[in-house]
């Protein structure tokens, strides 16, 4: 199962990605993740992110499939993946299109996750991440047990730094710009299945799935 989970910011692409490949048994590349785990090692790579990243912008394509490629030449793809916010340009979709000719492993679906602006902004401004192990929250919709700890592993619960109202509009704006044609692209090729991500994280999950498991 080869899976790109596409959507604008607080689509909920991670809260669906957790769970996807758990049932999936397949690992879980998210670009912004690998992103900010370099930015707090200190690493060149977040060195370079990090000022994009706080303006809400895209880190240049060079950078990022480079990043991806190697990620995907990684043994524990050999059962599938899923990418979680990669591609977001048209030059990205069309190098994993090249990387994945090459190794023969064509993509099986890309989920479109669908949602208004309206509650894009609700989500965001109100998620809270674990430092420990990374599980998303969300203060109002998916709340943890202990205000700011972490159900699953005790950790701290923080605010990303480009969840500021301010932020997130520029997000959602690069969004409608430079990733919102993928749409289209991979209408194209015949493998979008647009789910209405505006339902509970539940009801996402379970529509998701079915689709998916009715595919294998
Ligand atoms: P990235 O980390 O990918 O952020 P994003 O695309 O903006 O998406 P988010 O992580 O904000 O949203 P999500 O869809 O994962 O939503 P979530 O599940 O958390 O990228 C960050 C930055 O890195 C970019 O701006 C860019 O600078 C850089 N970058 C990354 N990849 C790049 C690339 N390929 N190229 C260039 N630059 C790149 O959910 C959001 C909230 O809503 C949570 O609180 C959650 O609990 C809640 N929620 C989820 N589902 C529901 C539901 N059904 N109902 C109610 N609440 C829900
Ligand atoms: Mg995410
Ligand atoms: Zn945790």
């Amino acid at each position: 199962m080869r899976i790109i989970l596409l959507g604008p910011p607080g689509a909920g692409k991670g809260t669906q990605g957790e769970r996807l490949v758990k049932k999936y048994k397949i690992p879980h590349i998210a670009t912004g993740d690998i992103f900010r785990a370099a930015i707090k090692e200190g690493t060149e790579l977040g060195l370079m992110a990090k000022d994009y990243m706080d303006q809400g912008l895209l880190v240049p394509d060079e950078l990022v499939v480079g990043l991806v490629r190697e990620r995907l030449a990684e043994e524990d793809t050999a059962q599938g993946f899923l990418l979680d916010g990669f591609p977001r340009t048209l030059a990205q979709a069309e190098a994993l299109d090249a990387a994945l000719a090459e190794m023969g492993t064509p993509l099986t679906a890309v989920i479109n996750v669908d949602v208004g602006q309206d509650a894009l902004v609700e989500r965001l401004t109100g998620r809270r991440v674990c430092r420990g192990c990374g599980s998303t929250y969300h203060i109002k919709f998916n709340p943890p047990t202990v205000r700011s700890v972490c159900d699953k592993c005790g950790g701290e619960l923080y605010q990303r730094s480009d969840d500021s109202v301010d932020t997130v509009r520029q997000r959602l704006e690069v969004y409608r710009r430079q990733t919102e044609p993928l749409i289209a692209y991979y209408q194209k090729q015949g493998i979008l299945y647009t789910v209405d991500g505006s339902r509970d994280i539940d009801q996402v999950f379970a529509e998701i799935t079915s689709y998916l498991d009715q595919l294998a």
